[in-house]
């Protein structure tokens, strides 16, 4: 209905309604000057690109538009709580406060008084985390590591929360279509899932490691779980408020599309390989492999250590060795960082879209500095402030790829018709 009336709305409009005619087929230039029609060309491209764009809008996403309103809702739902949840974690996990997650009795309420607080420690300090890594650290030490944990674990409820109430808002209203509404609730699921992970991941940092040397501390493949399925909801949020709002990518005229096209075929493998590092570097957290090595380029004296397949099985030693781990994340972010400037280099004549060509700017710009934030951390034995502003560069670097391969994605048809062969320049 809303839909039909904007039609009608442009139609009042005589200059937009004789170039709604020429899409359409049925010519009532006579009427108009080449001036004239050149102007109104180009605001009936707009407007035939804004009726699609809308159009697409109410397919995909809303059904009837209180437009900026419920898109932003939509894409603020979407984005602003998971990015906010993600380099907490990593700030948690590089503090080690896991074990101070202890059942209470008191469900989720944290200590009150000084009793209840010293029973917590007390209970704290039965665990391996306390015994061989904490050891003797003070009341008020632990109080710092037990609210990291807790206010971490709450702020995940409250994600939820935050997500749910919006979105049983909107469904209720009629607001949401069928196809996002799976989407969102799939991608709920995934976030319901990631709590299941992190407490499947925090109970393997309580277990007594095997030999009385080694360090407590959580499952490897437990924390790659963990931040791989981290990654996976933030950029399917991201994509899912991305297409809310921007229904068709920018294009403009269809040498653009073209050239999107050529810059897409490239995108989507440098895309896998950034996630691969990525998963690559949750395994390097998760054995704490960057506390050894800390030399570049050479690991050492050097540049592939001896030990690289100790273990046996020999498939172990890609996900448990310190040194195989290290040496693979080494070996994954410089193939990125190849790949990265290879895209850019390959696209640097292509005809595209500014946007299209920013995007491919900043996302050099970001490798280049994820690059030098991983070798920082590594040759400064991984303070927690630079192991966290390595974790959120990782996760900037994947937004970037996602809204790049997002930008060129293919138009629809009807509005791939409305495009001029090249773009205007005014
Ligand atoms: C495009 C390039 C890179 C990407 C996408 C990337 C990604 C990641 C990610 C996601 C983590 C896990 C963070 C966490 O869970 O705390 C990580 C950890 C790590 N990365 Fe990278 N990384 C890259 C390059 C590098 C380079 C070049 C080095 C150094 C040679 C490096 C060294 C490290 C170290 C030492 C850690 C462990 C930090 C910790 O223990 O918390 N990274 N990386």
């Amino acid at each position: 209905m809303y839909l039909s009336r904007l039609a009608s709305l442009l139609r009042k409009n005589n200059a937009v309604n004789c170039l709604y005619n020429n899409i359409k087929g049925t010519s009532t230039t006579s009427r108009v000057s080449p001036n004239q029609a050149s102007q109104l060309f180009s605001s009936t491209v707009r407007s035939a690109a804004s009726v699609c764009a809308y159009r697409n809008a109410a397919g995909h996403g809303f059904r009837t538009l209180p437009e900026g309103f419920c898109m932003r809702c939509v894409r603020n739902m979407c984005t602003g709580a998971s990015i906010a949840g993600q380099p907490k974690g990593g700030v948690e996990a590089i503090s080690k406060c896991g074990a101070t997650r202890s059942e209470n009795g008191r469900g989720s309420l944290p200590p009150f008084s000084d009793e209840d607080w010293l029973h917590e420690f007390e209970k704290y300090k039965q665990s391996p985390e306390y015994k061989r890594i904490n050891k003797g650290m003070t009341l008020e030490d632990f109080k710092f590591i037990y609210w990291m944990e807790y206010a971490h674990r709450m702020w995940g409820r409250a994600l939820g929360i935050m997500f749910a109430l919006p979105f049983s808002y909107f469904l209720r209203r009629g607001f949401i279509t069928l196809q996002l509404g799976l989407r969102l609730s799939a991608l709920f699921a995934l976030g319901a899932g990631q709590g299941l992970i992190g407490w499947w991941m925090v109970k393997s940092g309580l277990e007594e490691p095997a030999s009385e040397y080694a360090e407590p501390r959580v499952s490897p493949y437990r924390l790659a779980a963990h931040l791989t399925s981290a990654f996976v909801i933030y950029c399917g949020l991201l994509w899912t408020a991305l297409s809310v709002v921007m229904p068709e990518p920018p294009a403009e005229s269809v040498v653009w599309v073209n050239g999107a096209t050529k810059v897409k075929r490239l995108a989507l493998p440098v895309s896998l390989l950034v996630g691969i590092t990525a998963v690559s570097g949750a395994f390097v957290a998760g054995n704490d492999a960057g506390r050894a090595y800390n030399t570049f380029p050479k690991m050492g004296d050097s540049w592939i250590p001896d030990d690289i397949f100790s273990m046996r099985p020999l498939m172990r030693n890609f996900f448990e060795n310190t040194a195989t781990v290290q040496l693979d994340h080494r070996i994954l972010a410089t193939a990125t960082l190849a790949s990265v400037g290879s895209l850019w280099w390959a696209t640097r004549k292509l005809e595209i879209h500014p946007a299209v060509r920013s995007l491919i700017g900043s996302v050099a710009g970001m490798t280049v500095l994820q690059v030098t934030l991983g070798i920082s951390t590594l040759l400064s034995y991984v303070p927690v402030s630079l192991g966290t502003a390595h974790q959120a560069g990782a996760l900037t670097l994947l937004t970037l790829m996602i809204l790049l391969n997002h930008t060129v994605r293919k138009p629809s048809l009807s509005y791939l018709k409305s495009l001029p062969s090249v773009a205007r320049t005014t």
